[in-house]
Order: C-alpha cells, then sequence, then structure tokens
C-alpha cells in the first residue's frame, strides 16, 4: 500500500495545519469542509499564517478545496481520509457512515479527536472497518509540534498501523508514539495534569500568575509560557471543554479529578469573552495606557488587571531541579508540590495507560516541548531522594519498586518509540563526553558531536572553545534543544561594553572567526544540522560548516543589524563570497556586495530551506529534512559518504570597488533615510555594513584575502559596540525580546 493521495475533512486549525503538512511532504491533500468558501478561507489562513504552516507558500495551490455534499467523490480515491470535524459525536457518526460506504477498500479512515475514544468513535462501525480506523492525533501547530499520537485497538491491523506510523515518521516528520485507547493518549494525559496541578497549586498557594508562571517555566525545563501563559495560548474556553471531557471519561478513582474543579475567575473569564489569545486576552492581556501597549496580569485574588511584573527567581538560568524543590521559600514549595505530584501520577499510569514511561517523557518533549518528562526529571532528582524528602507523599507501586531496588538510575534507553539513530539514543551510547559550561561535546563512531547547551544556544567564548577542540576529528554541530542557537550571547557581550572592555569584546569576536576558520579549513569534515533558530552568531556557524542538514522548520538569518551589530563571525565574509559566485557577479563587480548589503541589511529570515536557498543562506549541496529525529544519521551518512579523499576548499579571495560601490550603498541610506524608514543610528549601522562589504578603502584591481574581511568585520564590529545607540539597541532587545529602532 502506499500514501499518496490524503483527504482532510474539517479545515479549522487542526484539519488546515494537518492539510499544510501534507502539502509541506509533496502529497495530494483535498480539504472538505461544510461549504466550500469555508475551505478556501482555510486555505488563505495557511496562506497567511504567522509562523507559516507552509515550508513553500509557492505550493499553496497543491491544496485542493472542497465541500462535503458536492465533491465527496473525491474520497473514493483516497488512501487515507483525515477527519478533524468539530469534537461531536453525532457528527463525527455521520461522517463515517458517509465515508465508509465510498471509501477505497484498504484505505485508512483516522480522526484527530483529542477527547473521544476510540471505541465510542468505531462504535458503528463493521468489523472490517473497524481494521482500517484509528485515531491520529496530531497538535497545534501541526508543523511545529513534533508529536502524533496513533491510537489503535487489538483489532487493528497492526501492519497497517505500522505503516501509517512509518509514513507520518518520514513523509511528515512526526514523532510518531503508537497509544492505548484511553482518555487523553499520552500527552494530554500528563500535559493537562501539569497544568492543572501547577494553576490549582499557584491558587492554593497564593502565588501571583508572574510567580507561578516563572517556576513552572524554564527552571524546570517547560517553555516559557509557564502555565497561564499557556492556557491563554490554547484558548481557556477549549481547556474548559477538554477538562469536561476528561472529567466525563476518567474513572471517579482518578486523582486527576482533584485538580478539575471549576474555578471561579476561569468561568468569569470566558464569560466576560477573555478567552486568552485569540480573544480579548486571558491571565494576560494588551492594553494600551497613554498611547503605548502594556502588558498587564489578571491578579488570582483581587481580579483586578495591572501591568505585569518579572520575577527574578535569582537562580542560574540552567535546570537544576534538586536546588529548585530543596529552597525553603514559597517557590521551592511551589516547584516540590507541582513537580512531586507530576511524577506521581506520570508514575501511577505505568502499566496501565503505558508500559512504557519512556513514552510519556517523550510524548511531553513533542507534544508540550518540554526539555524533560516525569521520569527523567525523577532521575535527576534521585529515587531516594524524591521518597525520603517528605513523608506525606502517597507513592505508588511503580516508585516504591524503584526505591526497594536501591539504586537511584533506573532510566534505561531513550526514544524507544523510533527505530531512527536519533540524537538521544547516541548521546546515551557515546563513549566520550567533555563539557565546559556553554557546550557538551560527545565522541562517537567516527564523528564527534557538538551540542549547545545555553540558554536558546546562545553562543560565548566557551561555546566556540568545544568547537575548536572538537574540529581535529569529523565532527556534526547538533542540539536536542529547540533552537540551534539564537546568535552571540548579548548579555555576555553587553557585560563588557558595560566596563568598556573592548580588549574582551575584540578578543571573543577575534576567537569566534578563528573557531569558524578552523571549522571550514580543517582537515575533517564539519556538518551543521539546525533546527528552529539558527540566528545571527549560529547562521554563521552554519555557513562556515562544509555541510548543512537543515530541518524543514528552521529560521535562518544574519540578524545582528537589528541590535545595531553586523555579523563579524565571517558571515558578512562568507555571504559575500557566496554571491561573488553568482553569475550575475561574473558581469558586475559591485553586485555580490550590493545584494549581502540588501539582505544582511535589513536583516532578513528564512523560515525554510526553501526559503533559505534563494538568499544563499543555504546551497544546494546542503540538506533539507522533514524528521527532526533523522538529522544525525543523514548528518552521519554524509560524513561517511564525503570523507574520503576529503579536501577543505580554496581560500577565497575578493575583489571590491571600495568607495565606487560604497557611494551606492550611501545612496539607498540616504533615501531610506528620507522616506522615514531608518533612523539616524540605522543609518550609521548600514555605513559601518557599506564599508565592511565594499572592501574598506580598496580599489577593483586589489585583491583583499579571506583574512582582510575578517579584520574588516571585527573592526566595525568593536566600533558599533561603542556606540551608545547600539547598546540602547542591544538592552532594549535584551530586555523585551524585540528590536528597538533609533
Ligand atoms: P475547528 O472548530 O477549528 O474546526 C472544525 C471544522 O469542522 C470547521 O471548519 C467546521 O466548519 C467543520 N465541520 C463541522 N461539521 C462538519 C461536517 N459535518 N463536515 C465537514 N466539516 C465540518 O476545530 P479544530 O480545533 O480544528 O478541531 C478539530 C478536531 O481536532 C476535533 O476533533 C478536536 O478535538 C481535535 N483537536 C483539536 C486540537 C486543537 O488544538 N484545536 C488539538 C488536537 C485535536
Amino acid at each position: 500500500m502506499n500514501i499518496k493521495n490524503v483527504i482532510v475533512i474539517g479545515s479549522g486549525t487542526m484539519g488546515s495545519g494537518i492539510a499544510a503538512q501534507l502539502c509541506n511532504a509533496g502529497i495530494s491533500v483535498t480539504l472538505l469542509d461544510l461549504k466550500t468558501e469555508i475551505s478556501e478561507r482555510a486555505k488563505k489562513k495557511i496562506f497567511e499564517s504567522k509562523p507559516p504552516l507552509l515550508i513553500d507558500k509557492n505550493k499553496i495551490n497543491n491544496i485542493r478545496t472542497g465541500n462535503i455534499e458536492e465533491n465527496f467523490d473525491v474520497v473514493k480515491k483516497a488512501d487515507w481520509i483525515v477527519e478533524a470535524v468539530v469534537e461531536r459525536i453525532d457528527i463525527k457518526h455521520n461522517l463515517y457512515k458517509k465515508i465508509l460506504k465510498v471509501r477505497k477498500k484498504d484505505s485508512i479512515v483516522s480522526s484527530n479527536t483529542s477527547t473521544i475514544p476510540l471505541k465510542v468513535l468505531s462504535a458503528k462501525m463493521s468489523e472490517k472497518d473497524k481494521k482500517d480506523f484509528c485515531i491520529t492525533h496530531f497538535f497545534n501547530p501541526v508543523r511545529y509540534m513534533g508529536l502524533l499520537e496513533i491510537v489503535s485497538e487489538n483489532i487493528n491491523d497492526i501492519k497497517k498501523i505500522n505503516f501509517l506510523k512509518n509514513f507520518c515518521e518520514d513523509s511528515l516528520g512526526k514523532g510518531v508514539i503508537i497509544c492505548k485507547d484511553t482518555p487523553g493518549f499520552l500527552g494530554n494525559r500528563v500535559g493537562v495534569y501539569a497544568m492543572q496541578v501547577a494553576m490549582t497549586e499557584a491558587i492554593k498557594m497564593k502565588l501571583s500568575i508572574e510567580e507561578a508562571d516563572a517556576v513552572f517555566g524554564r527552571p524546570m525545563g517547560i517553555p516559557k509560557t509557564g502555565v497561564f501563559g499557556l492556557y491563554d495560548l490554547i484558548g481557556i474556553d477549549l481547556m474548559a471543554d477538554v477538562l469536561k471531557s476528561f472529567i466525563k471519561e476518567l474513572p471517579k478513582s482518578d486523582v486527576f479529578h482533584e485538580v478539575t474543579k471549576e474555578i471561579s475567575l476561569i468561568k468569569n473569564l470566558i464569560e466576560a469573552g477573555y478567552t486568552g489569545r485569540k480573544g480579548k486576552g486571558g491571565f494576560y492581556r494588551m492594553n494600551k495606557k497613554d498611547g503605548k501597549k502594556v502588558l498587564e496580569t489578571i491578579s488570582l485574588t483581587t481580579k483586578e488587571y495591572s501591568s505585569s511584573r518579572k520575577i527574578d527567581l535569582n537562580i542560574d538560568e540552567k535546570v537544576d531541579l534538586k536546588k529548585l524543590v530543596s529552597r525553603n521559600d514559597k517557590y521551592g514549595k511551589y516547584a516540590w508540590s507541582v513537580i512531586s505530584k507530576i511524577i506521581l501520577y506520570a508514575s501511577s499510569l505505568i502499566p496501565s495507560v503505558t508500559k512504557d514511561y519512556n513514552n510519556i517523557d517523550e510524548a511531553m518533549r513533542l507534544g508540550f516541548n518540554w526539555t524533560k518528562g516525569p521520569f527523567e526529571m525523577l532521575e535527576e532528582l534521585g529515587v531516594k531522594f524524591f521518597i525520603e524528602k517528605d513523608n506525606q507523599l502517597k507513592t505508588n507501586e511503580f516508585i516504591k519498586k524503584l526505591y526497594d531496588k536501591k539504586s537511584d538510575t533506573f532510566y534505561g534507553k531513550r526514544q524507544i518509540y523510533t527505530n531512527l539513530e536519533t540524537l538521544g539514543k547516541v548521546k546515551q551510547l557515546a563513549k566520550i563526553k567533555k563539557e565546559n559550561k556553554s557546550a557538551i561535546t560527545y565522541e562517537h563512531k567516527n564523528y564527534k558531536i557538538v551540542e549547545f547547551n545555553t540558554k536558546a544556544n546562545t553562543l560565548d567564548y566557551d561555546s566556540m572553545d568545544a568547537l575548536k577542540k572538537a574540529s581535529d576529528k569529523n565532527l556534526i554541530i547538533i542540539n536536542e534543544g529547540m533552537q540551534f542557537s539564537a546568535g552571540v550571547n548579548l548579555n555576555y557581550i553587553m557585560d563588557f561594553a558595560k566596563e568598556k572592555n573592548w580588549k574582551a569584546i575584540e578578543k571573543f569576536i577575534h576567537h569566534f572567526q578563528m573557531t569558524c576558520k578552523q571549522l571550514k579549513y580543517s582537515d575533517n569534515l564539519v556538518v551543521s544540522a539546525p533546527s528552529g533558530l539558527a540566528l545571527g552568531g549560529g547562521e554563521e556557524v552554519c555557513i562556515q560548516s562544509d555541510y548543512v542538514v537543515a530541518h524543514t522548520n528552521i529560521v535562518m538569518g544574519l540578524v545582528e543589524v537589528l541590535v545595531g551589530l553586523i555579523p563579524a563571525g565571517g558571515g558578512t565574509k562568507e555571504l559575500l563570497w557566496r554571491w561573488t559566485q553568482a553569475p550575475e557577479a561574473k558581469k558586475d563587480p559591485d553586485f555580490a556586495p550590493q545584494k549581502v548589503f540588501d539582505i544582511i541589511g535589513y536583516g532578513k529570515t528564512a523560515t525554510s530551506p526553501v526559503e533559505a536557498l534563494p538568499l544563499k543562506f543555504l546551497l544546494e549541496k546542503d540538506k533539507s529534512i522533514m524528521n527532526r529525529n533523522k538529522l544525525l544519521s543523514v548528518s552521519q551518512d554524509l560524513i561517511n559518504e564525503k570523507k574520503d579523499g576529503y579536501k577543505p576548499p580554496k581560500k577565497p579571495t575578493f575583489k571590491l570597488s571600495g568607495d565606487q560601490v560604497r557611494d551606492k550603498m550611501f545612496q539607498t541610506l540616504e533615501n531610506l533615510f528620507k522616506e522615514k524608514k531608518i533612523l539616524e543610528h540605522g543609518m550609521e549601522v548600514g555605513k559601518k555594513l557599506a564599508f565592511v562589504l565594499s572592501g574598506g578603502n580598496t580599489a577593483i584591481d586589489k585583491e583583499l584575502s579571506e583574512d582582510d574581511m575578517y579584520a574588516l568585520e571585527l573592526e566595525a564590529f568593536i566600533q558599533l559596540m561603542q556606540m551608545e545607540k547600539t547598546q540602547a539597541r542591544v538592552k532594549h532587545t535584551l530586555l523585551t525580546g524585540k528590536p528597538l529602532v533609533n
């Protein structure tokens, strides 16, 4: 069997997301809804979505649309029919009847339901139809969330389920976990419980919303939206519906019920239209005061909104759970109370919900973006510590058994849901592991791996040290965290700038340059395998590697100008070199500098490899991969394929026209300034960029070496860093996460 033609019925949030991902995979897909106008509107939304659901917007018309009355015949030819209509059993049953009557023999039918049990959905089906029917539970947004839960029963044709699993893994790039037919499957069962615990404990312990989100967030390895922010993101009304279904489906004895009690504040918010980010706001809202936007938070006690406060927990950015739960203040107590309950609940589900505890952890990673699941948290805390910390704890069989074994380590293999040789698995197998404060180096088979491990994987001296040292072997730069790298650590640079220690900044940037040079010219292959953000310095590492194996969900760009700087780790030079290889550049020496001036000057970004190619952030020799779990094995294969006879690239030389092309760039800047598209400092930054790209004080017949270009980058970077307005931009971005226009 083969999946070449898919019909998605229901073109709302999920149906359109699924259709877009099928389109991304190059599969023929038709989106049906009650009326063609509705599916057409969905298509428009897909096109305009931010972050984009499509990898290549030009492919939008590969999604066909229609309605379930006039166009239902298309179902006859489908290999897979995905139902993603409203969560109403009567509507779903009617639809299945219609589908099953006409579908092709052996085709697969699945529902995207998040709350209705498989046995209820399939209750009216013949035994034969039940064989081909399952739940495929995608997460929102479909392109970006890694998890897909496939729920099947004993009656299902296991071969077919495995076939579908492989298809969704290979073609749609999902981490597919096969689940039993139990309420909320794995991800939501534990994830929603965790959210409810975090919320009810915050209320009980009289924490503010900001305080709860500051603890139940980064310090626990949970995204910074925390619990209340996540509630707003999902939709407070949708969460209320999800809870209702858990109340209905779970046995009375399940401790989940302890955290499902109606909260009056939530009821009031929904009634007043405060359903979260899609409505007027929720626990957080944006308000306008004196013409300025301010973020406000509702008080859990007075129910009034006031300006949001930033909470400083006074802890390292690295997750140290033991330290966190051992704190004697309210934050430590809250963390312990929440973490211990989540661990107890998750472990109570073994073996009835799943025999593989590992799958719960992976579901939390892929479906909720946690960096570690409850069982990894338990392993990190230690079973003995966990049990002995609090004698009030009502432990369960699973935990007791571990405790009786008197061994703190119990965690076996990771990512058992997939046969792929993933980074998670290889990290466990790697023989040698070296660590500094910003990166970990592993050695496995014939290559080394460097994984950055700072917040958003920002880069500093230590990250560069790790790369430099690891380039004595074939090297793969890859990571499990969300971002490949958001760029140079601006806090690190700013600390030196505050002390006017320009020498230290110069030393760091020079080290950055020499590291990238080493990556490029070492006798070994270097492969960067980014996913998530590869911005600024992160992108500079990528483009000075021999190959890039990019996940399809990358965001790439040299965005330094947004903080008043220019790419100085070799990024400006390397992009310029790439553009000088373009046919147009052979005829016009000013073509490449102007093109790069445009790309870096506007801080252009690509949101997929397809968009990265025309900017030359990626080249044809690089690879684009749908399944993140494959990045490592593809990189490995590339090394094995290319290693024999590998020779580092030849060193480039540049012939640039100096003030001839610089004048043209200055003219562009003048025009932008006149049109008020840039302000004074934008002009300054643009001029420095122009100076570098034009080759400085040079002339077209003079040859510049790569080192000359590095020197120009470095000089411009330091000069910009010394400017107050650049420092103001950096400070603003560090504080707000947004660029400052000055
Ligand atoms: P939605 O409300 O955004 O979209 C539902 C769509 O179904 C609407 O466009 C509606 O016009 C259409 N529809 C209703 N009756 C129909 C019929 N008889 N034939 C064809 N189309 C019909 O809903 P959403 O959020 O996309 O949810 C769809 C399914 O996915 C539900 O089962 C839900 O439980 C599940 N789900 C939702 C998630 C979410 O985050 N929104 C996450 C995972 C699963």
